[in-house]
């Protein structure tokens, strides 16, 4: 079950927020969207808001890190099936399955987390248990021990995903040359990630203890990169500074933010700043309008004055609210709002946008 690209009506390049983008300030300098420090990184955590698009931008950086015939895993913890849907694919069974093809060969295989699953995979690792495990799991013991310590939950989860960053083949390469993971929300993130915490509730010694610490020396080493997906709104754009501070106070490497669904301005800055002044005159504007020769009255020039001063004004906001995210000093990437929404061809569209912004490997993962 394999997707591949689908044409998409939808613009095909970032939005344009050049230097000369208008009048509001903000840092001189946007931080390179992509530095070293990402493309070095093997596991890629994608947190953000709910619903600003944490699992659509996990996608097409899965697809843009395959690139170059690499191997990604995308791996989703929170048993919802939202890589399924995106890929447009029937829900993903526990195990590894390929499931998109990258636009210059190299493939994206995907993961749903099972959290019952991890959890007799972990006991059997460490105790071998085998059919006691399946007992155990008629028994609901599962169930039980998370609901007992919550903590748990999390660190099956991060343990999950450090067994597939490091495991390797026969030849000793590791099996995939990045994991992208489509990570809880903002508001749980630094939670789930600080797995030492979690664990001094639950173990202080012995193999679990030491795998658990295994864990955190992965998600606190410079092969972890964090990205913070948001949309340029008041609400989202406070969580994602809240969550920068956040994460790092916990000692956990910030990547990028990734600013999504994006207004893709319609006209010249200056007219935008000309618009949202309230500067647009009717008479110009019908002279102009009927200088290129259509027949309208004054009420729909009015109409699309309305029209231009409220795009003029959202695109504004949303300068002023990049210019807020600039100042955290966090690599910025942007992908603009799909007008027809995401379908698979959208996806490997806003990948491709991911892609032209430097969004990769470097070669020393190769
Ligand atoms: N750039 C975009 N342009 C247009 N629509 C988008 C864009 N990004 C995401 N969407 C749409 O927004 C909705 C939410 O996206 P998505 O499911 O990726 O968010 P999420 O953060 O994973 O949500 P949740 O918190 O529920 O897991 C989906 O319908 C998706 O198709
Ligand atoms: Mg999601």
């Amino acid at each position: 079950m394999t997707s591949t690209p689908k044409q998409s009506s939808s613009p095909t390049h970032p939005p344009d927020r050049g230097p000369d983008r208008g009048a509001v300030d903000g840092p001189s300098e946007l931080t390179d969207g992509w530095p070293a420090a990402c493309a070095g990184a093997r596991l890629h955590v994608v947190t953000g808001k709910g619903g600003t698009g944490k699992t659509t931008v996990a996608g097409a950086l899965a697809l843009s890190l395959a690139s170059n015939g690499r191997r990604v895993l995308l791996i989703e913890v929170e048993e919802r099936q939202g890589i399924a849907r995106l890929f447009d694919l029937p829900p993903l069974p526990y195990s590894e399955t390929r499931i998109a093809v990258a636009p210059d060969g190299g493939e994206v295989r995907a993961l749903a987390v099972d959290v019952e699953a991890a959890l007799l995979e972990y006991f059997q690792l460490f105790y071998n248990l085998g059919v006691a495990g399946r007992a155990l799991k008629r028994m609901g013991a599962v169930e039980f021990a998370t609901t007992l310590a919550p903590g748990l939950r999390d660190v099956l989860l991060t343990g999950k995903a450090k067994e597939t960053v490091t495991r390797s083949g026969a030849d000793s390469r590791r099996i995939y040359d990045a994991v992208v993971m489509d990570a809880p929300p903002t508001g749980r993130i630094v939670t789930f990630l600080n797995v030492t915490v979690a664990m001094s509730d639950l173990a202080h010694r012995g193999p679990i203890r030491n795998q658990a610490d295994g864990v955190a020396a992965l998600l606190h080493s410079p092969s972890t990169a964090v990205h913070l997906v948001t949309q340029l709104e008041e609400m989202p754009v406070t969580e994602t500074l809240e969550a920068i501070a956040d994460l790092r106070s916990a000692g956990l490497p910030v990547g990028s933010v990734v600013v999504n669904a994006v207004t893709d301005p319609l006209l010249p800055a200056n007219d935008i700043d000309a618009a949202a002044g309230g500067e647009l005159n009717l008479a110009v504007l019908a002279t102009a309008v009927a200088g290129a020769g259509l027949q309208v009255d004054d009420g729909a020039v009015g109409s699309l004055i309305r029209l231009a001063v409220e795009h003029a004004e959202r695109v504004t906001k949303e300068y002023e609210l990049e210019a807020q995210l600039a100042h955290a000093g966090v690599p910025m990437l942007n992908l603009p709002r799909l007008v027809d929404g995401v379908d698979l061809g959208g996806l490997y569209d806003l990948s491709g946008m991911l892609t032209d912004q430097g969004v990769g490997l470097d070669r020393e993962s190769e």
